[in-house]
């Protein structure tokens, strides 16, 4: 299959076809996206709380990023691999900001990476941009700032907040982004900055009307306890998993497993 590029998401907003983007932090489901023909895999610093049993998205860490990034670059081979940089990995400076990117990139096998945050990170975007690495801007409810944003909020409600947004997302543009993500922000302004701006937007919880999706796999599948209202269960993986794990265990005590197929003889 042909590789996704970064050429093909701003071609993909201009003949208005919706691109696809779903997390991934293991090789055996990012083969199943990859081969499903979802455009983008993001390694999400959601693996925190989707996988690693955190709260939020604040503890994770580039050391624990590295090997899904890794597990994931190897396995997609069609796919766009995108990777989060964590909380705390990048604010400080560009200098900072690219060095974080590299590993992902170098060490990861990433092809572009992702950070939360506006105009005052232009200059991020501007050295990646320019060292060769592919940004993915997100804007609206950024998880790693949920202590300053007052907890899980729709972000972007009302005139001067809507249009702080719009600014920000052409500060991303015109900074070299290649794409941003747009998540829990009144579908009105997410239309209205998708019109705006000559990037891909890239909704979760921002309404039908962005170029793309973005889901956390472990919501898109049934396979989490709790998702937010956002996110639909497109399948019941979950219960289904539960199901081979207990047929399992009951075969085993039995002794229905293993048979004379599954067994050597001398
Ligand atoms: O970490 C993540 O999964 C994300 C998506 C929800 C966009 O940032
Ligand atoms: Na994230």
């Amino acid at each position: 299959p042909k590789r996704v590029r970064v050429h093909h998401l701003r071609q993909a907003k201009e003949r208005g076809e919706p691109l696809t983007m779903l997390t991934a932090y293991d090789g055996v489901s990012a083969r199943i996206f990859d081969e499903a023909g979802i455009d983008m895999l993001l390694i999400g610093d959601s693996i925190g709380n989707a996988m690693h049993g955190h709260e939020t998205t604040i503890p994770v860490t580039v050391e624990e990023m590295l090997p899904a990034v890794r597990a994931v670059s190897l396995a997609a081979r069609r796919a766009l691999v995108v990777a989060d940089l964590p909380f705390g990995s990048y604010e400080a400076s560009p200098q900072q900001c690219l060095a974080t990117a590299v590993r992902m990139v170098k060490e990861g096998g990433a092809h572009a990476v992702k950070f939360e945050g506006g105009a005052h990170l232009a200059q991020h975007v501007q050295l990646l941009t320019r060292s060769g690495i592919p940004v993915v801007g997100h804007l609206g409810f950024t998880p790693q700032a949920e202590n300053i944003l007052g907890g899980k909020r729709v972000q972007g409600r009302g005139n001067e907040a809507a249009e702080h947004l719009v600014a920000d997302a052409m500060a991303l543009a015109e900074a070299g982004a290649v794409a941003v993500v747009l998540e829990m922000i009144p579908a009105p302004v997410a239309d209205r900055i998708t019109e705006v701006v000559p990037i891909p937007t890239i909704g979760i919880g921002a309404g039908p009307g962005c170029d793309g999706q973005v889901l956390v796999w472990i919501d898109m599948a049934g396979m989490a306890s709790w998702s937010p209202r956002f996110a639909r269960r497109f399948g019941e993986v979950g219960a289904e998993l539960y199901r081979a794990a207990r047929e399992y265990g009951t075969a085993v005590r039995e002794r229905t497993f293993p048979g004379p197929e599954e067994t050597f003889e001398q």
